[in-house]
């Protein structure tokens, strides 16, 4: 009888490895024959620990169980897929997973992440299998085709980028992986690399076919050290089958890769400082031009891809460029695995086609708040996306149509915040995040923060005139958008922005007002 319990950091933070324990003591136990797989998360993040038991109709769901559950669960025969109050019938079964569309993570939580057994089973390695009858060109004009945009947050065609740098004329080239997820409410690169590595490194190596590089760096956070483990690990697997080193599945390509692991900066997010961070130095912003698809790692052309668009990839190389786009809305194609979190009750992983609403995201997928107070406000592309109000949930996520609402998609991470929240110190918030991770290479960005900063505790004590300090805080969100030199300062504006305009209320404290008169 197989079992599965993830191994996944969300999991193992609700006690999975104790699960694992306890089902191995009780089957011993009661001298039951079970193998334990240590899967990735299925991204069902309020089930987890969520135990999953091998049935001839498929596997059976169970969470989120604690080692004082387990007795119970061999009492009541889960073994035999029997019902239990934490019983959720067939995983797949289960609405929250059935609806989605699952390209990049069609396989997380199904397979067991180091092997390249179950990946193959799977089947992983057919879109570099098919790469590898290509030509370059017809690699990019297969992913230009498709449609597919960079999932880091940005958008830009990943099509576009690879042919910039595979039309470069270089004696070396790279491949880097953005990893440094640092987006508050992110977490869809980490599940990812916990829960099916091989596909990244299948991505990256079809990149590097593509564009003609040997060599190519993953640069994960240093919060993440399951994910470096099993990045490590499934690469040490990949070099040994062949997948990776000199002649790939008996071809005459070649691709080296590596796991780097940064030191707790969110600016190492910017490509630019990544790559300094990657070439020993500290974490500050390069100028642009020259972009780094001309001129990146040690001066040579280079991608810089976030992991979702890496690992979007090798689909679009095996199902054909066609499949690919016929998901998603006007220029928005495809699938984006969109991540909730905060006061939510359902949080998770939900991979849906561009195009699905923010309402349909929060209550068809998320059921509400957690607390189940009212939904106020949605802070929707991290910590410098914009803060949106009920009236906005119709957007669909779509790169232009957010535009549109100033607000961006960016990374897929959606917050959310009950009628509690207070707009105004949110948008202090968004000052002193820039504050503090400036990189401080430009001054409306380092300076600009900190003078945000003493703005909003002006407005918050209501020592000053609400209207004034409101008036002097749109000239600084102007300098900062315009005159920063990366999106950290360029982009802090957006949520302090749309706080306000969304939010007026909560900027005009009652002792602004009676200083006011
Ligand atoms: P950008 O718009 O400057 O560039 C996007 C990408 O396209 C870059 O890789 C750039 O080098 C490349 N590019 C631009 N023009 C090109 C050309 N002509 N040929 C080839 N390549 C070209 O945006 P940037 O500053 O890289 O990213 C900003 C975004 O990052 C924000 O919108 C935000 O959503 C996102 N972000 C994501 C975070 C995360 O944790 N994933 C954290 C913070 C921000
Ligand atoms: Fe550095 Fe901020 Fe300027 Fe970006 S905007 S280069 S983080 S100081």
């Amino acid at each position: 009888i197989t079992l599965y319990v993830p191994r996944d950091a969300a999991a193992l933070s609700m006690g999975a490895d104790k699960v694992a324990a306890m089902l191995r003591i009780e089957a011993d136990r009661r001298g039951v024959d079970v193998r334990i797989v240590r899967n990735g998360s299925h991204g069902m993040l309020w089930l987890e620990p969520l135990v999953e038991v091998a049935t001839p109709l498929g596997r059976m769901a169970y969470g989120p169980v604690t080692p004082d559950d387990v007795a119970g669960l061999f009492d009541a025969g889960f073994l035999e897929g029997m019902a239990h109050p934490l019983c959720h019938g067939l995983t797949l079964e289960i609405p929250y997973l059935k609806n989605q569309e699952r390209l990049t993570f069609a396989r997380c939580g199904i397979v067991d992440p180091v092997s390249v057994e179950d990946y193959r089973n799977h089947g992983g390695f057919a879109g570099l299998e098919r790469a590898l009858t290509m030509t370059s060109a017809e690699i990019i004009a297969e992913v230009t085709e498709s449609g597919l945009r960079g999932r880091g947050g940005a958008g830009f065609p990943t099509g576009i980028k690879w042919k910039t740098v595979g039309d470069a004329v270089a004696d070396e080239k790279f491949i880097c992986c953005n990893a440094d997820e640092g987006d508050s409410g992110t977490f869809a690169d980490r599940m990812i690399m916990e829960g099916d590595p091989f596909i990244l490194v299948e991505g990256m190596t079809i990149a590097a076919i593509a564009v003609g590089a040997k060599q190519g760096y993953i640069y994960i956070r240093s919060e993440y050290p399951h994910a470096v483990a099993t990045m490590r690990e499934a690469i040490r697997l990949a070099y040994q089958q062949k997948w990776l080193g000199h002649g790939i599945h008996g071809s005459t390509h070649s691709f080296d890769l590596e796991v780097r692991v940064g030191a707790g900066a969110y600016i190492c997010g910017e490509e630019t400082s990544m790559l300094e961070s990657l070439e020993g130095k500290r974490g500050t912003v390069r100028a642009k031009p020259p972009l780094p698809a001309l001129e990146g790692l040690f001066g040579k052309p280079t991608v810089v891809n976030n992991v979702l668009s890496l690992t979007s990839v090798p689909v679009i190389l095996a199902r054909g460029a066609k499949y690919y786009k016929d998901f998603g809305v006007g220029r928005s194609r495809g699938t984006q695995p969109f991540q909730l979190g905060g006061n939510i009750r359902h949080g998770g992983i939900v991979e849906k086609a561009f195009g699905i609403t923010l309402h349909e995201l929060l209550y068809n997928f998320g059921g509400g708040s957690a607390s189940g107070r009212p939904i106020r406000a949605v802070q929707v592309g991290g910590p410098l996306g914009a803060y949106l109000p009920p009236e906005h949930f119709d957007t669909p996520k779509d790169y232009e149509a957010f535009a549109a609402r100033e607000a961006m998609v960016g990374h897929g991470g959606i917050v959310v915040f009950d009628d509690t929240v207070d707009m105004a110190h949110q948008a202090r918030f968004a000052m002193e995040f820039c504050a503090a991770e400036s990189c401080g290479k430009c001054t409306p960005c380092r300076i600009g923060a900190v003078r945000g900063v003493e703005i909003m505790d002006r407005i918050l004590a209501g020592t000053a005139p609400a209207d004034k300090q409101l008036t002097l805080l749109e000239d600084l969100c102007e300098v900062m958008a315009d005159g920063s030199l990366c999106a950290m300062g360029g982009l802090t504006p957006m949520p302090v922005r749309s706080a306000i305009k969304h939010f007026p209320e909560d900027f005009h404290r009652p002792a602004a007002a009676i200083a006011a008169e």
